[in-house]
């Protein structure tokens, strides 16, 4: 089964990204063909800024690597290495219905937001069909927010297949129910463009000041309260082990349960589970020549596999026209 998610290099990277697309895709390490890039094309339609988006691209390898993605043991590039995704987009995009991609709610919400209405980002779910089409890709990890971006994939895959005759798999989005909208600081899903991030690399200081402003109630400490409707409670439980996670749910349920303690019982729970990871960044960094000598290996065998679907696709458009008798 062939697995591939992508990230935009735009921003920190957050626990919400962690839980929702990260650790799903690390799992599928060993028992996948498992394909994994930075979509720094995508986040040029919000990241106006080259020597700001180049960085970030740097830095959005550095953070899958430093979490545990093996690149031995899977295909990971950096989206413009492969230009043959520009090229099936633009495919795509001549049998993409207006309705279709008019009808996306990202789009809509980017501009909500204030960000400029151009043709990249409204045709912004056509590129990431062909990120999802190019490499015959069964199932895409991904949080709740993209599942719209699944359906066009899908739609525009069986579209072509029927105008073109059989070319592309259909792919599946694979949502975790569990993990699929982590929430903020705020309780609204957490989102870079929200700023209500826990950031997974931040230093300690800004840490300990994201964890410490997770809204929560007023309910006074021996009062019995909700976890099933707490902020606090949701983070927690991603990283607390099942027998902790019990103490403080009965905690909650029973009064007792104070709400600075547990930040601070989280602050050091999230500090655990990434310091490994922060190090293993920061060695990273330190060596620019060995990570762009990774990368370089990944849009390698991404390329020859591009290569196979472009060409098949050639073929049928008739872009291929010197093969014409
Ligand atoms: P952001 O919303 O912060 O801009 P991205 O759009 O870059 O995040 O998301 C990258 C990946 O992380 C996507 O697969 C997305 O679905 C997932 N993701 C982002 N935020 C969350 C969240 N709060 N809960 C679950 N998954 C998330
Ligand atoms: N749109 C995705 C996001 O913002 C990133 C992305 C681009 C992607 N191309 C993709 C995710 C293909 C999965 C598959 O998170």
């Amino acid at each position: 089964m062939k697995v591939l998610s992508g990230i935009q290099p735009s921003g920190q990277l957050h626990i919400g990204n962690y839980f929702g697309m990260m650790q799903p895709m690390l799992a599928h390490m060993n028992t996948s063909e498992l394909y994994v890039f930075i979509a720094n094309l995508h986040a040029m339609t919000t990241v106006h800024e080259g020597q700001r988006l180049a960085e970030g691209t740097i830095e959005a390898a550095a953070n899958f690597l430093a979490l545990g993605l093996d690149p031995d043991r899977c295909i990971f590039w950096v989206q413009s290495d492969v230009p043959e995704v520009c090229e099936l987009a633009w495919a795509l995009s001549t049998i993409a219905p207006m309705g279709l991609i008019e009808r996306c709610h990202s789009y809509k919400d980017k501009l909500a937001k204030g960000i400029m209405p151009t043709h990249g980002l409204f045709s912004y779910p056509v590129l990431m069909a062909a990120d999802i089409l190019l490499y015959q890709s069964d199932r895409v990890p991904v949080g709740k927010d993209q599942k719209q971006h699944l359906e066009v994939a899908r739609d525009l895959a069986q579209k072509f297949n029927l105008e073109f005759g059989d070319t592309f798999v259909v792919p599946e989005a694979a949502i975790d129910e569990t993990t699929a909208i982590i929430p903020g600081l705020d309780g609204q899903k957490m989102s870079k463009s929200y700023g209500n991030t826990i950031p997974i690399f931040a230093d300690g200081k800004e840490l300990k000041k994201r964890v410490m402003a997770i809204q929560t109630d007023a309910t006074p400490v021996e009062e019995a309260k909700n976890p099933d409707t707490c902020n606090l409670y949701t983070i927690f439980r991603l990283f607390a082990e099942p027998a902790r996670l019990a103490e403080v749910r009965a905690r909650y349920v029973n009064g007792g349960l104070a709400y600075g303690y547990l930040k601070l019982e989280l602050l050091e729970l999230i500090e655990k589970r990434f310091a490994a990871a922060r190090e293993k960044k920061k060695e990273l960094l330190a060596d620019l020549t060995g990570l762009r000598a990774i990368l370089d290996r990944g849009a390698e065998k991404a390329r020859a596999k591009a290569a196979v679907t472009m060409e098949a696709v050639r073929r049928k458009v008739g872009s291929r026209y010197s093969l014409c008798k």
